[in-house]
């Protein structure tokens, strides 16, 4: 038989199991607004977290691991009930993720990963796997340019980053596989559109106008729009004499498929936030552990994908 207290008991944990999303509130260090893709996560995240009624603060690190490291401190001071994180560099986040362990704080990478030895530091990730991402622009360009001898020329993302090593190593791994390609110059553009018209141009100039350069690989589409950019005006045709792949489905490069300036690009959807927030909010509610890897899809899209229509269907997706 139920005692008075025995149901006081159930009652208060019924009560606190069904924790509900509008009782969450999320602190979010984002790395900044370097590129299209990543101001659409920041629009996107707002989006999903209000679908949700979670309450969802954003720290913009501009780009600076201190930053995210003090806002993540102070995500844990406030007491916050998850923390985001989408990590600008790999290392260097042990102790501040030690912090919020201690302050039972879970932690949810997303979009980019941290050092292995992190890995109980945070409770699930939630990212593409960006090494495959890099193997399909290598695919795409190996199925493309069949035999014929390729040098070319690769736009780095943020040394440091997960994503921008594993696109390399990706890349690289299917480069390895075709004698005819050649990767013959490999720079940072920090996944800046201004940065990557920069490189671009410095390795125009170094190939002797660009006439040797038979294709770009670059790890975002805003560098591949800058290094557009950049052909166009040394005169080169991105597109047809050079070709272009790169990551993220952005509009803009969806446009420039269009116009016949680029060939390939492998989407990163936006969305990660979404199902990051629906882990928090289930482990919270019900004690579900996530998976440690939440995987996000790799499409890969070319010419051949009707370009404008993908443009405009991109729209409201925080673009
Ligand atoms: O971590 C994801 C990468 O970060 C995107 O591909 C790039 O555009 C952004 O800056």
């Amino acid at each position: 038989m139920l005692t008075k207290a025995s149901l006081a008991a159930a009652m208060a944990l019924l009560l606190s199991s069904a924790a509900t999303a509008a009782q969450l509130t999320i602190g979010f260090s984002q790395i900044g607004s370097e590129s299209g893709w990543r101001a659409a996560e920041t629009a996107v995240s707002k989006q999903e977290a209000t679908k949700r009624q979670v309450t969802l603060k954003i720290a913009d690190a501009q780009q600076k691991q201190e930053n995210q490291i003090k806002a993540i401190r102070s995500f844990i001071a406030q007491g916050v009930d998850a923390i985001f994180l989408a990590p600008v560099v790999a290392t260097g986040w042990d102790a501040v993720l030690k912090e919020a362990k201690e302050a039972k704080i879970p932690v949810v990478l997303l979009d980019r990963d941290i050092d292995p030895s992190g890995k109980e530091l945070y409770l699930t990730a939630v990212t593409s796997d960006s090494t495959h991402e890099g193997a399909v622009a290598g695919e795409w360009l190996a199925k493309t340019v069949g035999d014929k001898p390729c040098n070319i020329v690769e736009l780095q993302g943020t040394v440091g980053a997960s994503v921008a090593t594993n696109r390399k190593k990706g890349f690289d791994g299917v480069v390895a596989k075709h004698a005819n390609l050649k990767v013959v110059r490999s720079q940072t553009g920090d996944f800046t559109r201004a940065k990557g018209k920069e490189v671009m141009e410095s390795f125009i100039k170094a190939e002797g106008g660009g006439k040797s350069i038979c294709a770009v690989y670059a790890h975002n589409d805003d560098m591949m729009v800058g290094a557009i950019q950049a052909m166009k005006e040394a005169g080169l045709k991105p597109g047809k004499d050079v070709l272009t792949v790169s990551i993220d489905a952005v509009p803009d490069i969806f446009k420039a498929m269009a116009a016949g300036e680029a060939n390939a690009t492998v989407e990163l959807t936006p969305n990660m936030a979404g199902p990051a927030l629906d882990a928090i909010i289930a482990y919270k509610s019900k004690g579900t552990t996530p998976p440690k890897w939440i995987q996000t899809e790799s499409k890969l899209y070319t010419a051949s994908d009707d370009p404008m229509k993908v443009y405009e269907s991109k729209k409201g997706l925080g673009y």
